[in-house]
């Protein structure tokens, strides 16, 4: 799989920013959270009261205030404050009440004042209730103070009995005793509790609007990043796939053989496609989200215990599902990999199938591939599908322990409600990213399946390769030379041909006789390097075939193999495969020599007539001709016919021969062809007789029916004494 990730390269700078963008992602959602929690606390419980530093008091209380106060305190309040005196209008808009008496108003509304204005104000809060009042056998406030005034000892009494009292509360508590007592001061003013506690939300709320929309739009945006960089990444690996399968020779084809090798360059490359377009999104923001969220959850030491156990579980859980399911991802692909065999072999064997009844016998085999595929999946699937049910389960259950033990500590007052709600949805954010983190284990091994495939292939070096330091093709038309040539099959035991030596002018025909499997094939596939000799060589001129490159060899081969191929397209494109420039003089020549022109020019579109895949809209024996015009097209110095002559009636067998010694006579190209008929190459400059790969005679028809006992054979099994002599 990391292989797979070189293929991002040319787009690092696509994946910089993806990295940025879930980065951005990642601040913004977990900045939601903490707005949340101040809405609840702050917003709704606190009134819209953030701070429990006044920020206007009644001059009163400013003043019964002072009486709790060192005189240090004193100054420093004092200078904190400004005092307003009563009717100043500039101030009635904000504290009505400033009307009726004078205020206090602090100069910096942002500054922390709380620790020195906390407690005395919190008793002098308490010293103003009537229940308080009562209990000290007072009348009113006035009353109170007036006797505090005349003996300091009580304030001191007072002091210390509110401080035994204090210290009994948490500093949550204390703050939001405060903060309620500051409501009652604030109202005193006359000021706007409902309006306060609205801009607050208003404020708050847009906020966390604000960043969900840009963190929706960070999402957005590295969602359509991460999957056009990894199509694109994938795109060039479809394409290096395949230029490396076109470069293999017929060894690495039956090695992976070619329902494997679409399947990887198909299925394959789609599953790797799938795990980095996640990768890039997820693999970055699940560890950064984790994190993140896991530094903001331990500042509540009490509850990450709990959460460590769940995180214990689930991971557990995760660990155990995978070791059962990752097996079988690499049976899924090989399951596709026969999926992929049958169902080519079936439909271009349809008509076989057919002629031999064999559906039912064609169908068991495909639904056995069938069944056995969907019962891997199924398993997979409901292993995997298994695990969301528990996590939810999970989920909500630790969402009610967190509320179970967040109520109390509520009720300790060592947390906020508000706070026990982002604490939820922190832990939420941290166990959804361990488990997207978990998922991400399992998808990377099951995409290094499919990786492993592919660079499988990308790694594979063809065995027939080009030459280090090729050498050119002399010139003009040389003459071929086998010299002591034999070939083995690679995995094959025993060699398929031995000791073949001839020659080939220019101009000349060589043809090559033989019965089946005698190795004709196998010996002309030799020259345009389909295969490599395996001892001996094959010259052109004076260069070994094996020292040029497989291109310059290739240019001047005209081929046509034993099974008529053309491509979808029409009749000319075809032609136009060996020569994208041939003119139409030249196709028409091509044509015309193949004996195809005549049932070419019967189509109703003539050159133009389409051809569909695989040819099959034609005949074989006008397959075998077009190949035959093809390969005309391309002006060649080799032409390779392979037993393509057979599929042709006696008579356009005859016409072609000759039309093709004519057109060679120009050219003074050299002719290979393989052939089962004698009248077929009666007439070649020198016929090659092959017997289990050897050579069992060389020289013209008159020399061979003389000497050659295998020749000899052929012969009288398939023309008269009489025949064969007029000839
Ligand atoms: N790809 C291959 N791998 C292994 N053995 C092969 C391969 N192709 C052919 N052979 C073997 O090599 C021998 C020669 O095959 P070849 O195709 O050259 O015969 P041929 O003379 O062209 O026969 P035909 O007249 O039927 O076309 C055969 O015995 C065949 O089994
Ligand atoms: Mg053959």
């Amino acid at each position: 799989m990391l292989k797979a990730l070189r293929y991002l390269k040319p787009f690092w700078l696509s994946v910089i920013a993806i990295i940025c963008l879930v980065f951005g992602q990642v601040q913004c959602e977990l900045a939601l959270p903490d707005y949340m929690s101040n809405i609840m606390t702050y917003g709704i419980q606190y009134g819209g009261i953030t701070s429990s530093t006044p920020t206007a008091l009644r001059s009163s209380t400013f003043e019964h205030m002072k009486l709790f106060m060192s005189e240090e305190d004193q100054s420093i309040l004092e200078s904190s404050y400004s005092r307003i005196s009563m009717g100043d209008e500039s101030y009635l808009a904000k504290y009505p009440e400033a009307a009726n008496q004078d205020i206090y108003v602090v100069n910096d509304p942002k500054a922390d004042l709380s620790g020195l204005t906390e407690k005395p104000f919190l008793i002098v809060s308490m010293l103003s209730q009537k229940d308080m009042l009562d209990q000290m056998g007072l009348s009113s406030e006035d009353q109170l103070y007036a006797s505090l005034a005349a003996q300091p000892k009580m304030t001191e009494q007072i002091q210390s009995s509110a401080e035994e009292k204090i210290a009994g509360y948490t500093d949550a508590n204390l703050e939001a005793a405060e903060i309620m007592l500051l409501k009652n001061e604030y109202s005193a003013l006359g000021m706007n509790a409902d309006a306060m506690q609205s801009s607050y939300l208003w404020q708050e709320g847009g906020w966390m609007l604000l960043i969900t929309l840009l963190g929706s739009l960070c999402a957005a945006a590295a969602a359509y990043l991460s999957s056009r960089t990894a199509t694109g990444a994938c795109r060039n690996m479809r394409a290096d796939v395949f230029k490396k399968v076109e470069s293999f020779s017929s060894e690495e084809f039956s090695h992976f053989s070619t329902a494997s090798l679409i399947t990887r360059t198909t299925n394959d490359i789609q599953q790797v496609q799938q795990v980095l377009t996640m990768l890039l999104r997820i693999v970055l923001f699940a560890p950064f989200m984790g994190f993140t969220a896991l530094l903001k959850v331990i500042r509540y030491p009490s509850m990450v215990g709990l959460l460590g156990w769940v995180l214990l579980i689930i991971f557990a859980l995760l660990m155990i599902t995978f070791s059962v399911t990752l097996p079988k991802f690499k049976i899924i692909q090989k399951l596709v990999d026969r999926l992929n065999l049958v169902t080519r072999e079936q439909l271009s064997g349809m008509l076989v199938i057919r002629a031999f009844n064999n559906q039912k016998t064609e169908e068991k085999r495909f639904d056995g591939v069938n069944t056995d595929i969907t019962k891997v999946n199924i398993f997979v699937n409901r292993a995997m599908a298994s695990i969301m049910p528990v996590m939810q389960f999970l989920m909500s259950g630790i969402s009610i322990l967190i509320i179970w033990f967040g109520a109390k500590q509520i009720d300790l007052g060592a947390m906020q409600i508000g706070e026990m709600m982002a604490f939820l949805q922190y832990s939420m954010q941290v166990l959804i990213s361990f488990m997207v983190i978990a998922m991400i284990f399992i998808m990377i091994p099951r995409s290094s399946v499919s990786a492993q495939r592919i660079f499988q292939v990308l790694e594979t070096d063809p065995t027939i390769v080009d030459s280090k330091n090729p050498k050119s093709l002399p010139a003009g038309n040389r003459t071929i030379t086998f010299d002591d040539v034999c070939f083995k099959y690679p995995n094959a035991e025993e060699n398929v041909l031995e000791h073949i030596s001839f020659h080939a002018d220019p101009g000349e025909t060589v043809a090559f006789i033989g019965s089946t499997g005698s190795g004709k094939s196998t010996l002309i596939n030799l020259i345009p390097r389909f295969f490599d000799v395996t001892c001996g060589s094959i010259r052109y001129g004076d260069v070994d075939i094996h020292d040029v490159t497989m291109k310059d060899l290739r240019s001047r081969i005209g081929y046509v193999p034993q099974k008529g191929v053309l491509f979808s397209g029409t009749i000319e494109s075809n032609l136009k495969y060996a020569d994208e420039n041939a003119s139409d003089a030249v196709i028409e020549n091509a044509l015309d020599v193949s004996q195809s022109k005549e049932f070419v020019d019967q189509m109703p579109d003539g050159v133009k007539e389409k051809i569909s895949e695989g040819g099959s809209n034609v005949s074989g024996g006008q397959k075998q001709r077009l190949s035959i015009a093809r390969a005309l097209t391309k002006n060649a110095q080799i032409y390779i016919f392979d037993d393509t002559f057979s599929a042709l009636d006696y008579k356009t067998d005859a016409q072609l021969r000759e039309a093709l010694a004519g057109m060679i006579a120009k050219t003074h190209s050299t002719v290979f062809i393989v052939a089962q008929r004698i009248s077929s190459i009666m007439h070649a400059d020198r016929i090659i007789v092959l017997d289990q790969g050897r050579i069992a005679g060389i020289g013209t028809h008159d020399e061979l029916i003389k000497n050659c006992r295998v020749y000899q054979e052929i012969a009288y099994s398939q023309l008269s004494r009489e025949e064969l002599k007029q000839a």
